[in-house]
């Protein structure tokens, strides 16, 4: 059984003008004990949202419909308060810009060892020590003065950094980190990054991990997921996925990525621009934007299916790339 079960979700924004927008339509994906998941896609496709609706932070004015099932738990079925306490339990999340999660009143160490304590039961003293040991591994300098310090006192950076050692403090079973390290030194993320992955294998923690920089995707997960639009059009392990991307998107989006072994070709980019949830074009939404597009495409939405050559892979395509074509 997958860590996290996600079905059918459905965000649905109501504007400020009364009319409901739907930036993510049918989103399925799971992550098992100790994986990586990679949500990708440009800007708009509704990546935040997904994490948003997963972690049970989305704003006021929007909803979320469909399963979200953790331990036999459809957590979108309780009700407000037992699904915040299933979730404070389960899943932690860094954003972008995580500052203002940090309290402002209390040292950066206390915050970090009160969450070591409200999961495990250990002295004061041991979890004082153990918030230090994990400001040094996120990469704080002088952790053991730093501890002392408030928000107030840290660099944005540095408070994003004690922002992540706050959410692994508490060792949670689902770490969520959208655009968590996009801001760091690539040394420091790159320091964040092995600490995770220790962690999986030490904790069997499960990620879902949102980043533009289909490097480090690469390099740090396990299986990718694309989403265009609000929907998810390709998941495959992300070895499979860079050297044959079925879905025209995928392979839209490693054309455009800076090859070491470039050979002189210019980039290539996609022409056009993601359809805001309110102007969908009929049937496929990157039918418009497609090189491949074809008779049909605009008719009906294409359904995700597994390939039959893989079945750990799906598709939601009218016309995918033949298996033969390479980036
Ligand atoms: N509070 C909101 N009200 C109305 N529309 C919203 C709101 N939040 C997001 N949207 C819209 O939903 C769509 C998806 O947004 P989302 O933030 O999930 O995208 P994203 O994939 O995370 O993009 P980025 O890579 O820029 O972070 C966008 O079209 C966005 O404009
Ligand atoms: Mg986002």
């Amino acid at each position: 059984m997958p860590l996290i079960q996600v079905d059918t979700l459905d965000v649905t924004i109501r504007r400020r003008d009364g009319t409901p927008v739907q930036p993510v339509r049918g989103v399925s994906l799971c992550v098992d004990a100790g994986e990586t998941l990679a949500l990708v896609g440009e800007s708009g496709c509704g990546k935040s949202l997904t994490c948003l609706a997963i972690a049970g932070l989305l704003p006021r004015r929007a909803r979320a419909q469909g399963r979200v099932v953790m331990q036999d738990t459809d957590l979108l079925a309780l009700p407000r308060r037992a699904a915040r306490l299933r979730r404070r339990a389960l899943i932690a999340s860094v954003f972008q810009d995580a500052t203002n999660a940090l309290n402002p009143v209390r040292p950066i160490g206390w915050q970090v060892a009160e969450a070591i304590r409200l999961r495990r039961s250990v002295t004061r003293a041991e979890a004082g020590n153990e918030a230090v040991r994990l400001l040094g591994r996120v990469g704080l300098p002088e952790p053991e003065r730093r501890a002392r310090e408030y928000p107030h006192q840290f660099s944005g950076g540095m408070n994003q950094r004690a922002m992540i050692a706050l959410a692994i403090a508490g060792r949670p079973h689902l770490l969520i980190a959208d655009e968590a390290t996009t801001a760091l030194d690539v040394t420091i993320q790159a320091q964040i990054l092995d600490l995770i992955a220790d962690l999986q294998a030490e904790l069997g923690m499960g990620m879902i991990f949102v980043t533009h920089d289909l490097g480090i995707v690469a390099q740090a997960a396990d299986r990718a997921a694309v989403m265009y639009a609000g929907r998810i059009v390709e998941t495959a392990p992300v070895t499979a996925l860079f050297a044959s991307p079925r879905h025209p998107y995928t392979r839209g989006l490693l054309q455009a990525l800076p090859r070491v072994d470039h050979d002189g070709r210019p980039l290539s980019t996609i022409d056009g621009i993601v359809p805001p949830p309110d102007r969908m074009p009929p049937g496929c939404a990157f039918a418009p934007r497609c090189p491949r597009v074809g008779a049909g495409c605009d008719a009906t939405i294409p359904v995700s299916q597994p390939l039959t050559e893989a079945p750990a892979r799906s598709v939601a395509c009218h016309r995918p790339v033949p298996l033969s074509e390479e980036v």
